[in-house]
């Protein structure tokens, strides 16, 4: 007995210098980093804390603040997107975060992302982060080195501007199913109120990604597949499990995002064992999902092998399936870079979770925001009058209109969705462990310590008040309206907008048109990590648009690394939202507060507090989201009324100038 306290003493000994030695060898190096640091206990990202701090949280929080205050705010969950900017502003931009186990980089400066993201060399992703989306095999998205330029080369093919103008097409197209899909919701329940927009927008987001993805044409719903409609896809789209499954293919892929996180953390076996409902579906979806995937993929290589073409669409799938093929059984020695089936798995997984929750997101963010601002969204009803008029979306052309879109206030719709809602909010690189890492920021020089990892804070980052310009709140008097969802700031000059012309804040705009030129996708330059790998990126002529500094607006990350479907993603949102706006108004539903029969009596000022609510609560629910993959509501909604132009309850006549305008509609 005595021996064994001995020996537990003995460990906890041990165990404290060990500590003690870390923290101290850690603090020194941040010391001699130059840079402002912070202490904590233990690693913000420490996964026991990162599961279970909500426990702790406030009960820490009732200790005297000064034992807290420092390392408490950057070790909580969602850091950047629950604090913005406002603990940085305690700290400095970029500071350290030391523990006894590591010392992590929180950045939120532009100067120091443009260099981190630029040398990917010295700063590769940090990967074990990525473990979680390595579930279905490696991809582009979770390996570094070698190993990333295969992946980068097998897939960045296919994002290119002719796919993009399918990507357009399919997403006018969609928008419109998305469009009846609701109309007919509406027909058939009591109240014209909808509560499902963000599951919808899923829908319609993984409509697009099956079928730019994998050649699937998934029907709503509501529709009656065409007759012509392929054995696969009307397998795949059915609305009941076919035979061998019990989930269709959306429920299954819907639950296995949703559950993404009890998969990666509980063991299989334990999963199989415990009977708790929640677990059980997130086995049985994965498990279909693995299935679905399998049988497509089994599918395209059979249609390789019998050298039939994908018959239509870009089938990512199919052409990693391809490429794999041609380098193995083709003529010659196979390449070394091609893609194991494995790999071929994973990167449709990620095709899948990342060309699919992300994009539904700023939609249905972007939506509940035009609810939220009815003065803008009559602009906007007004810009999209003049740019797309009542030409029928079918027949719009890609080429002639993405670019006077994307530099229009639709665009600037987008692009502030995308600055205050990053759909990634946080974004891990590391240092490598072989040497240290001069950074320069305002003219000094940093070095970051060998295996520092790195934080790069996006939504930080989008609040900072040094890039970006501002206007009075129009909702917090003595405050400015940084937080707030203001698309105007994205056009300078413009009345409503922030402009930068209050002088006080002014963000650098600056004109990138040329540095954009120069970064036209250039699929086949390996290594060469000064090159903009990020797609595409259009150029818009307008002088007038606010251009944040290189660094400041990281919505898709940036340099190297940055998101390849970034390019789709934009055409896609910004094709959804024309075909929506067109003929329809955003508005929040005020039930809550109000019947439709005490509305259709309400006067103005009744109706403007009623909305006046309705905005305030909406506001709330948003700040309340948070990240499981990608930050959105979880548990939460904003119920919201899709309604025609012209019966608007409350965006017709919030704003008095527009008043007139309204008689012509
Ligand atoms: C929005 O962002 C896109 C892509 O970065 C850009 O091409 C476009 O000009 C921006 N639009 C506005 C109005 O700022």
């Amino acid at each position: 007995m005595r021996l064994f306290a001995l020996a537990i003493g003995a460990a906890v000994v041990v165990g404290l210098l060990y500590y003690v030695a870390g923290l101290r060898r850690n603090i020194a190096a941040a010391k001699a980093s130059g840079l402002p640091y912070v202490v904590g206990p233990f690693s913000p990202w420490f996964l026991p804390w990162q599961i279970s701090q909500h426990v702790w949280i406030p009960i820490i929080r009732l200790l005297p603040k000064a034992w807290w205050e420092d390392w408490l705010p950057a070790s909580t969950r969602d850091y950047s997107w629950v604090f913005r900017h406002d603990d940085f502003a305690r700290h400095g931009d970029v500071f350290l975060f030391v523990s006894p186990g590591s010392i992590i980089m929180f950045v939120a400066n532009a100067e120091a992302i443009n260099q981190i993201t630029q040398r990917r060399e010295h700063f590769p992703k940090h990967i074990d982060i990525y473990q979680i989306l390595n579930q279905f095999g490696r991809n582009v998205l979770t390996v570094e080195g070698a190993a990333w330029r295969a992946h980068r080369r097998a897939t960045a093919a296919s994002f290119n501007e002719r796919n993009a103008a399918l990507v357009f097409r399919e997403s006018v197209h969609q928008s419109l199913g998305l469009l009846r899909f609701w109309d007919d919701k509406r027909a058939r329940s009591e109240s014209p109120t909808l509560f499902t927009a963000q599951e919808d927008v899923m829908r319609f987001a993984l409509n697009i990604i099956s079928y730019v993805g994998f050649g699937l044409r998934l029907p709503w719903p509501n529709e009656k597949a065409p007759d012509d409609l392929d054995p696969v896809s009307a397998k795949y789209g059915a609305a009941k499990p076919p035979p061998g499954f019990r989930s269709c293919f959306v429920e299954a892929v819907g639950t296995l995002l949703e559950n993404i996180m009890t998969l990666l953390l509980v063991p299989r076996w334990l999963i199989a064992r415990i009977p708790y409902k929640p677990f059980r579906e997130a086995a049985q979806s994965h498990d279909d999902y693995v299935k679905y995937i399998d049988e497509l993929l089994k599918l395209k290589i059979q249609e390789v092998e019998k050298g039939q073409r994908a018959a239509k669409g870009m089938d990512l799938m199919g052409q990693l399936v391809r490429s794999r093929y041609e380098a193995t059984k083709g003529p010659g020695k196979p390449q070394p870079g091609v893609l194991s089936l494995d790999e071929i798995r994973g990167n449709a997984f990620i095709m899948l979770v990342a060309g699919h929750e992300t994009t539904a997101n700023a939609v249905h963010f972007t939506l509940i925001h035009l609810a939220g601002n009815p003065a803008s969204q009559r602009r906007l009803h007004h810009e999209l009058d003049r740019l797309v008029g009542d030409k029928d979306p079918e027949a719009w052309d890609y080429d002639e209109m993405i670019n006077p879109l994307m530099a229009s206030l639709l665009g600037a719709w987008m692009n502030e969705t995308l600055r205050v809602l990053p759909p990634v909010s946080e974004m891990p690189k590391v240092v490598t462990r072989d040497r240290d890492q001069p950074l320069v920021v305002d003219g000094a020089r940093y070095v970051v310590p060998r295996g520092t990892v790195v934080s790069l804070c996006a939504a930080s980052v989008h609040n900072n008040p040094r890039y970006w310009p501002t206007k009075p709140s129009r909702f917090s008097p003595g405050e400015n309206d940084i937080h707030e969802h203001v698309p105007e700031r994205w056009i300078l000059g413009s009345e409503e907008g922030g402009g930068g012309d209050d002088g006080s804040h002014g963000g650098r705009a600056r004109n990138e048109e040329e540095e954009e030129k120069k970064k036209e996708m250039e699929v086949e330059v390996d290594g060469a990590d000064r090159e903009d790998y990020g797609g595409f990126q259009g150029r818009d002529t307008s002088a007038k648009l606010f251009r944040p500094e290189s660094g400041a607006y990281i919505p898709f990350s940036f340099g190297a690394r940055a998101c390849l479907g970034r390019r789709i993603a934009q055409v896609e949102v910004i094709a959804a939202l024309a075909v929506l706006l067109r003929e329809y108004s955003v508005e929040l539903a005020v039930d809550e507060w109000a019947s439709d029969d005490e509305v259709a009596r309400m006067g103005r000022s009744q109706k403007a507090e009623v909305y006046g609510r309705a905005q305030a609560s909406m506001r709330k629910v948003v700040r309340g989201a948070t990240s499981l993959l990608t930050l959105k509501l979880h548990g939460e909604v904003i119920p919201l009324r899709i309604v025609r132009r012209g019966e608007e309850r409350f965006v017709n006549w919030m704003d008095g100038e527009e008043e007139e305008e309204e008689e012509e509609e």
